[in-house]
């Protein structure tokens, strides 16, 4: 993510993702297994970024798990890559007014404890069948890994060649089943895990959403086309080589529940979890609605191209600085993507909505 709270002033939309999810989290909290007495009970946020994405639905399960044990010791560790900004993390965890989970701790309570875990969620984040609540929002999609030259003529999988995206589409399924694989390992026995992801239509669409009805098949292809075609036209002009593009392509992957749903029949889980809700939910993009009510184009082209840039950038900024580009060279050109990207959503405000595509799903573990 572009860093220094800018992907946390530019996370609305993945804010209202949680909301949609939020009854899934009360329900799920409401009935998991408490530990033990006088044993912690633990909650995980996997990818959880900067924080103030993580407070709302980390509070929602200490209130839920405190209105069934008044008294029970809670733990909560926020997980992220080690470069994550943890130090932003902590300041909204404990600067943040009545919405911060802290807020439901009482003298006579329990208490709740605040964790880093900061390693990869590719790998075992905490000890085994330790996690009686796994969450995570916006952030399983992320790939374990990219090779460069994955794609040569697009920046996101669903533009690459057959035999492209026939290689991403194998990687991602290895590295679901590894995400699965792991969270095993860490669920107690009844542990629930919430997941919220970027996702896929297919060809057929799911749940009754159609692509062909909604003008896409993938969260946010839009704008996210938009950033492809504003960098290819650079690249055509010579403002931008072709070698630094094929390296900005953007590590994620958006599947569709078919493939959400491959894994758990695998010898590798082991019939691990019982999946108890997994659904593909869409969502119109809250900039343009506003943008209907206001009519102010630029607000709404600039808050929509930030998002974007929230989690692209550093994956642009890799690609300008092959070969060790000079900085204010790198710096001109990623401001003129997204200036040119702003230039064009306000000349066609109506073409570039962030529509979200979103798998939510909720695990049992057995
Ligand atoms: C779009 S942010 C989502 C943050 C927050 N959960 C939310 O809903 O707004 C995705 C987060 O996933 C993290 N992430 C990506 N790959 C990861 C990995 N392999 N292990 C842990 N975190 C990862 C990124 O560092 C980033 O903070």
């Amino acid at each position: 993510m572009k860093g220094d709270g800018f992907y946390k002033s530019h996370s609305l939309i993945q804010r209202k993702v949680i909301e949609v999810i939020e009854p899934l989290i009360s329900d799920a909290a409401s009935r998991v297994p408490l530990p033990a007495d006088f044993q912690p009970f633990w909650i995980v946020d996997y990818g959880c970024g900067e924080g103030r994405n993580s407070v709302i639905p980390v509070r929602t399960v200490v209130q839920a798990v405190r209105r069934r044990r008044r008294q029970q010791d809670i733990c909560v560790v926020h997980n992220d890559l080690p470069t994550n900004n943890f130090n932003g993390l902590f300041k909204d965890v404990y600067g943040v007014d009545e919405d911060s989970y802290l807020g439901s701790q009482t003298d006579d309570g329990g208490r709740t404890f605040v964790l880093a875990g900061a390693s990869t969620f590719y790998s075992q984040v905490l000890p085994k069948a330790s996690v009686q609540f796994g969450y995570s929002s916006s952030a399983l999609h992320w790939l374990r890994e990219f090779p460069d030259g994955s794609l040569k003529n697009h920046l996101f999988h669903w533009g690459g060649a057959p035999d492209e995206s026939r290689h991403l589409a194998e990687l991602s399924a290895q590295d679901w089943s590894i995400i699965l694989q792991q969270r095993a390992r860490e669920l107690a026995p009844g542990g629930r895990m919430i997941i919220s992801m970027a996702g896929s239509l297919g060809e057929n669409g799911y749940d009754g959403i159609d692509p062909a009805k909604v003008g896409q098949s993938y969260s946010a292809q839009k704008p996210l086309d938009l950033l492809n075609d504003v960098i290819l036209n650079m690249v055509r002009e010579s403002a931008i080589s072709r070698t630094a593009y094929e390296l900005m392509s953007i590590p994620i992957y958006m599947r569709t529940l078919d493939q959400f749903l491959a894994p758990f029949d695998q010898e590798a889980l082991a019939g691990a979890f019982i999946v108890e809700h997994a659904k593909t939910d869409y969502m119109d993009c809250p900039f343009y609605a506003q943008f209907k009510q206001t009519g102010d184009v630029k607000a709404y082209a600039a808050e929509l191209v930030a998002t974007v840039r929230a989690f692209t950038e550093p994956m642009v900024v890799k690609g300008l600085s092959v070969g060790g580009g000079e900085e204010s060279r790198v710096t001109r050109l990623v401001s003129e993507i997204y200036e040119r990207m702003r230039a064009a959503v306000c000349a066609s405000p109506d073409a570039y909505p962030f529509n979200v595509i979103q798998l939510n799903a909720v695990l049992c573990r057995r």
